[in-house]
């Protein structure tokens, strides 16, 4: 039973009943003293403002309590009641104003040459006791299918600035070994090369998003690195690739230019990176026929990785004067959950509310960081054509003990299944510009889907959010309204709630809410007009802590449970748990 319920109620009943504030044992509020309590249930440090419902239910176990003895049993009767004890949230979702599209791509994942991310993540190869498909897991594949990933980046971040492309076809004995230098120094085989993510793209039935070398690499060599995987017989790349076992030409539907050219991607200046930018618009090209009218490839420039705009001025100034022979279709953007600053330093296992309330606060700057950059597009851009691309998010977390700091591997909890719906609430809300986004990152690396040892995967909190969402791909924005309320630990104020809401292409309803109050529930009423509800059912995510994960031993600790949601007389109401992501699907 919540902590938070028991306490609240044990509070309610030694003011009202028992006037005993020992009965209920020691639990932390119950030695706070129950007025301390109520203050808290209110959520603002403001006076006792008990919800109509729970007072009525008050007076209820009020009179039945006068014949009723046993401690136990008066509480059992209390806690009966779905939401007793839950602050009360009124939600209006209107879904006769209908928003933009939710681009799925913002659903978007990213899979960078490091740790163990490709090699062992996805790649095993043929040979391996490992069930496989042409040395891709099995596994891995079967859950990123229902995810309907839809499109990953790759093969970086930092990695791709110092990627070469050619040494990563062909014969895969002959391939030569080099220094991953951007991640450990490790050697890297080279095995998992251009065809063989081609072929994982294909068997999770995903889009790639192609990161070029800037950096290391010449405009030059990406260019033949996209005919190698675009173009049609009968030239000397396509026939390259036909011997290497694929004569149809790949669609690339995304073509990131280079990686946080400001920084590991070669410590450039914004007029230099502009300059080689057009270069690279000019002359790599992607030259299936497939893609020439219709599914365009999408270029997407670098851009910032800190909230200040100069960046993004000079990339947004050049694109304003583009010219017939270059153009760009996006401006990425990366910002990670790092609440303590570089290096990362919380922890990604037991860890406690500090860490929990000061991870969240970290991620909703996200919204302020997004418009920020927004406004300088909008002055160039009012138009919206260029995409804002925030193609790395997530949380970054210190190593855990006894990795290889530069694998950047880390425990994924409640925590980060929280903060993931938080980003993805945000991106959600600025659908009219972010069209597209990346979490990083896919497997065994930062805030990952999956995570692998040998044989064993587990499916993380976050994957599951990103499951829960699935109905959001390509769904239309509707427009939420409510009071969120606040929800304090220590130093830190937070919404207590967070929703939005859109309309899927099967014409559902569809509402997320998220509980950031780390332990006690809230009560949704939500007005629904625009439609005419007839009933609903929901999933709900979260676990018995903020810390909980998911192991392989115990690999369900935190897995999607149905969710008790009513509607009646086009109101919907539903008690969403604390620290919670709830997804409901309204039938119309
Ligand atoms: O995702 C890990 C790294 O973070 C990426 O390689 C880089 O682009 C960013 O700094």
């Amino acid at each position: 039973m919540n902590k938070a319920i028991y306490s609240c109620c044990a509070s309610l009943l030694s003011i009202y009943i028992f006037d005993d504030s020992e009965a209920m044992g020691g639990n932390e509020s119950s030695k706070r003293g129950p007025n301390s309590q109520l203050r808290n249930w209110s959520g603002r440090g403001s006076p006792i403002s008990l919800p109509s419902a729970s007072s009525q239910l008050l007076v209820l176990i009020g009179g039945g309590l006068v014949r009723c003895k046993a401690v136990g049993l008066c509480l059992a009767l209390v806690l009966c009641v779905p939401g007793f004890g839950a602050e009360r949230i009124h939600l209006t979702v209107d879904a006769s104003k209908p928003g933009p599209k939710i681009d799925r791509n913002i659903f978007g994942q990213f899979a960078e040459n490091l740790g163990h991310g490709l090699y062992e993540g996805i790649w095993v190869g043929p040979d391996s006791s490992i069930p496989n498909t042409r040395g891709i897991r099995k596994d891995v594949v079967g859950a990123l299918k229902d995810l309907k990933v839809p499109n990953v980046r790759w093969p970086g971040g930092c990695f791709a600035d110092q990627y070469h492309w050619r040494k990563g076809i062909g014969q895969r004995d002959k391939r030569p070994a080099t220094v991953n230098s951007a991640w450990g120094d490790v050697i890297d085989t080279n095995a998992f090369g251009t065809d063989e993510f081609m072929d994982f793209i294909e068997q999770i039935g995903s889009t790639p998003y192609v990161s070029v070398n800037v950096g290391s690499g010449t405009p030059q060599e990406a260019g033949e690195w996209l005919e190698y995987m675009t173009a049609a017989a009968p030239t000397a790349l396509a026939k390259e690739r036909a011997a290497n076992g694929h004569p149809e030409a790949y669609k690339v539907g995304f073509l990131g230019i280079g990686n946080e050219s400001w920084d590991c991607g070669g410590a450039m200046t914004p007029d230099y990176y502009v300059s080689l930018m057009k270069v690279y618009s000019r002359f790599v090209l992607n030259m299936n026929p497939a893609q020439r009218n219709k599914d365009q490839m999408l270029k997407i420039a670098v851009g910032p990785g800190t909230p200040d705009t100069e960046w993004t001025e000079d990339v947004m100034k050049a694109w304003k004067k583009h010219t017939w022979a270059w153009d760009i279709n996006g401006v990425s953007l990366h910002w990670y959950t790092v609440p303590n600053g570089w290096p990362p330093s919380t922890k990604s296992e037991k860890f406690g509310l500090d860490d929990y309330a000061k991870s969240l606060k970290s991620t909703l700057f996200m919204d302020e960081f997004l418009r920020k950059q927004e406004a300088v597009m909008d002055r160039y851009d009012p138009e919206k054509k260029v995409t804002l691309s925030v193609d790395e998010w997530g949380a970054w977390h210190a190593p855990l003990p006894g990795s290889n700091p530069a694998f950047l591997v880390q425990q994924n909890s409640v925590r980060d299944a929280v903060l993931a719906s938080l980003n993805l609430n945000i991106f959600a809300r600025h659908a009219d510009r972010v069209r597209m986004a990346n979490i990083a990152q896919m497997i065994n690396v930062l805030q990952a889907m999956i995570l692998t040892d040998k044989e064993k995967l587990v499916l993380t909190p976050t994957y599951y959010v990103f499951k829960m969402y699935v109905p959001f791909q390509d769904a239309t924005f509707v427009p939420v309204t409510f009071d969120a309320g606040v929800y304090t630990h220590g130093s830190v104020t937070l919404p207590r709630v967070d929703a939005i809401a859109a309309k899927s292409s099967d014409g559902k309803l569809l509402l997320e809410i998220t509980n950031l109050d780390a332990e006690n529930p809230a009560a949704i009423d939500a007005d629904l007009t625009g439609i005419t509800a007839k009933s609903a059912k929901g999933e709900v995510l979260t676990g018995a802590a903020v810390d909980s994960v998911n192991t392989f031993g115990s690999p369900d600790a935190v897995v999607p449970k149905p969710a008790a949601v009513k509607v009646e007389n086009g109101k919907l109401s539903l008690t969403v748990e604390p620290r919670s992501v709830t997804v409901v699907s309204i039938e119309q």
